[in-house]
C-alpha cells in the first residue's frame, strides 16, 4: 500500500486513533553487539518517523507506551539513559509540534519523574494546548495504576455511582477517543498494562520487526490489517 491509499483508508475506516507498544529496542541493540541504550537511542529516532508518518495519514490521535511504572526495575544506566532521551526530546520537540498544530499529553504518574522533566512536560503540554492532533506519551505509566487513581480521586470525592463516560473522563487519556488499533512491534503479543480500559474493543497489530526497524511500509501493513477488520463491538454484523 502506498502512502495514498492508507489516507484513504485511515479516512474511510475511520482509524483516529493509533497506540504502540515500542518493544524490541534491547534486541535491536543486542543484534549489533550494542549497549541497550543505542536501541532506546534508534528507537527515538523512529518513533519521531512513525508519528510523522501517522498524522500524515490523516490519524488525529497517537499514543505511544515510552517507560511503564515496571521500567524502574532496569539498571540505573538504562533508566538514566531513557529519562535523558525524554529529556532531548522535551528540548526539541516544540517547533515540529506547533508546526504540525499537535497537542503533546503526557500519560502517567509524575510523581517519580525527576523534577525538572516534569516542569519540561508541564511548560510543552501547556504551550501546545491549542494543538487540533493529540500525542500522548505513557511516561511511568501503568493502566492498573490509572485506574485506581482514578477510583480514589472519585471516592475522594464522595462518589458513589459513576458511568464510564464520567469514569474515562478521570483517566489520563479523558482528552482523547479510545484507540482503535493497538501496535505492538518485536513479536510479543501482550498489553504489559498499557490501555486496559481504553482498548476494550480495540484491533491489535503484531510484528516481529523490532521498533527500531519500524518504517512506514510496515506502518501501511498494520493500517492494510485494520481495514479488513469488521469491528463488530460485541454485535452482529451481516
Ligand atoms: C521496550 O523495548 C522499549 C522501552 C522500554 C523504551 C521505549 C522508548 C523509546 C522507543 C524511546 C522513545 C522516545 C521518546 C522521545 C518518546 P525493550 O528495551 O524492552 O526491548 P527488548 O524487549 O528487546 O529488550
Amino acid at each position: 500500500m502506498s502512502m495514498e491509499e492508507s489516507k484513504k483508508l485511515v479516512a474511510e475506516k475511520g482509524l483516529r486513533h493509533i497506540a504502540f507498544i515500542m518493544d524490541g529496542n534491547g534486541r535491536w541493540a543486542r543484534k549489533r553487539g550494542l549497549p541497550r541504550e543505542f536501541g532506546h537511542k534508534t528507537g527515538a529516532a523512529t518513533f519521531k518517523k512513525v508519528i510523522s508518518y501517522c498524522y500524515e495519514c490523516g490519524i488525529k490521535c497517537v499514543t505511544v507506551y515510552a517507560f511503564s511504572t515496571e521500567n524502574w526495575k532496569r539498571s540505573e544506566r538504562e533508566v538514566t539513559a531513557l529519562m535523558t532521551l525524554f529529556s532531548a526530546y522535551l528540548d526539541d520537540a516544540y517547533s515540529d509540534l506547533s508546526k504540525n498544530n499537535i497537542r503533546i499529553i503526557f500519560l502517567g504518574d509524575r510523581a517519580r519523574l525527576p523534577s525538572l522533566l516534569v516542569k519540561k512536560i508541564e511548560s510543552l503540554e501547556k504551550k501546545t494546548e491549542q494543538g487540533d492532533k493529540i500525542l500522548n506519551i505513557a511516561l511511568n505509566y501503568g493502566s492498573r495504576d490509572e485506574i485506581l487513581h482514578a477510583v480514589n480521586s472519585l471516592l475522594k470525592e464522595g462518589a458513589n455511582e459513576v458511568s464510564e463516560e464520567e469514569f474515562s473522563k478521570r483517566l489520563y487519556t479523558a482528552a482523547s477517543p479510545d484507540p482503535d488499533l493497538v501496535v505492538r512491534t518485536a513479536g510479543e503479543q501482550r498489553l504489559s498494562n498499557f490501555l486496559l480500559w481504553q482498548a476494550a474493543y480495540s484491533e491489535f497489530y503484531y510484528t516481529d520487526t523490532l521498533w527500531p526497524d519500524m518504517n512506514d511500509e510496515e506502518l501501511d501493513r498494520a493500517f492494510a490489517a485494520f481495514g479488513g477488520r469488521v469491528r463488530r463491538y460485541g454485535a452482529v454484523v451481516e
